[in-house]
């Protein structure tokens, strides 16, 4: 297949990039980063979580992070919801997309929503009905497609299973999660040959985390199978609460240098997102993870 001429790209870097850390981040600087964010060019920001604040105190303000952006017309602000009362929240909030996120691995979904996949699935109807009857966009997030932090493998089968689950509640775009980033290109060519067989190839997004330096290379290999959507986070913040060792998601600014260098649009501003990235690196205190954020500001220099 020819690569794409442009593709989407969205920044998850609010929500997913942050949820993990342990010190809380002011909700200014959260507003911060998302209006940022949206002035670079990004059209999807995954901005806050309508979760349990018991389970991810990190995301206990989203209702306030929502409240104080500066909406960018055009751009779609998401929000993950678990459950209807999540949903509430998002709407009351004015989320533009309702993101359902189930997983592949029963072991996964216990650790991380408290329930069985099919139990996750009859939790999601409710939410993804409102979520139509509202004309909201509805995302489902798939994660665990490439591996498993607590059962190892998981089998091409049940991804497939979850997306056709998650296309039959009326989901709008599918993303396949490699949430511990073990996934190898081979592996990401295989889950995507398979779910394209089921649902549309353009409405299929690639979300990987970099735990194994894998991460560009899959989205490459994602590109060969016809994807033309790709989640990332400025700086490669994030790790995920319930997957012990997974670090952040692959850097946005990498993403970027990729796409711009085999010449896919992204309509994105990098200088802006490398500037962003140091931005939010200093305000919590990490290292920049990014690698070409970081050659790219010793170039500068
Ligand atoms: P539970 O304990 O089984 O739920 O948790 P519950 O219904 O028994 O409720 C327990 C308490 O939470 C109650 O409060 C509820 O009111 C409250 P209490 O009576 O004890 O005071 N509660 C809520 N509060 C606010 N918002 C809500 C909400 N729901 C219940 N929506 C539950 C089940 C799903 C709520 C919990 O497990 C949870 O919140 N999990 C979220 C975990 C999470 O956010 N994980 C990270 C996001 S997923 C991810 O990062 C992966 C992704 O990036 C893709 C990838 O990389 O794989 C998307
Ligand atoms: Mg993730």
């Amino acid at each position: 297949m020819s690569l794409p001429r442009a593709v989407k790209i969205v920044e998850v870097g609010p929500r997913d990039g942050l949820q993990n850390e342990k010190e809380f981040v002011p909700t200014a600087v959260k507003v911060e980063l998302v209006d940022r964010l949206s002035g670079a060019g990004f059209k999807n920001i995954e901005t806050a979580s309508f979760v349990s604040p018991k389970w991810v105190p990190q995301m206990a303000d989203g209702a306030e992070v929502m409240a104080g952006i500066a909406r960018k017309p055009g751009t779609i602000y998401s929000a993950l919801t678990p459950n209807l009362k999540g949903y509430e929240g998002a709407l009351a909030a004015h989320a533009d997309e309702i993101v359902i996120f189930g997983a592949a691995s029963e072991a996964f979904s216990q650790k991380n929503i408290n329930c069985s996949i099919a139990e996750s699935i009859a939790r999601f109807e409710p939410v993804a009905r409102a979520a139509k009857d509202n004309g909201l966009r509805l995302r489902g997030s798939v994660s665990c497609a490439l591996g498993c932090p607590y059962q190892g493998d998981v089998a091409v089968l049940a991804v497939v299973d979850v997306v056709q689950r998650f296309a039959d509640l009326g989901c709008d775009e599918i993303d396949i999660a490699d949430t511990i980033g073990v996934g190898t290109p081979k592996h990401t060519r295989e889950v995507f040959s398979a779910v394209t067989k089921v649902f549309p190839r353009e409405r299929l997004s690639g979300h990987f985390h970099d735990t194994y330096g894998q991460a560009v290379a899959n989205i490459y290999a994602s590109l060969l199978e016809g994807i033309e959507i790709f989640h990332a986070s400025v700086a490669g913040l994030g790790g995920c609460p319930y997957a012990v060792g997974a670090t952040g998601n692959v850097a946005t600014e990498d993403v970027l240098y990729l796409m711009h260098g085999l010449g896919i649009e992204t309509g994105i501003d990098l200088a802006q997102v490398v500037a962003i990235g140091e931005f939010i690196s200093s305000s919590i205190g990490r290292t920049n993870a990014s690698r070409a954020g970081r050659a790219l500001l010793a170039k500068a220099r």
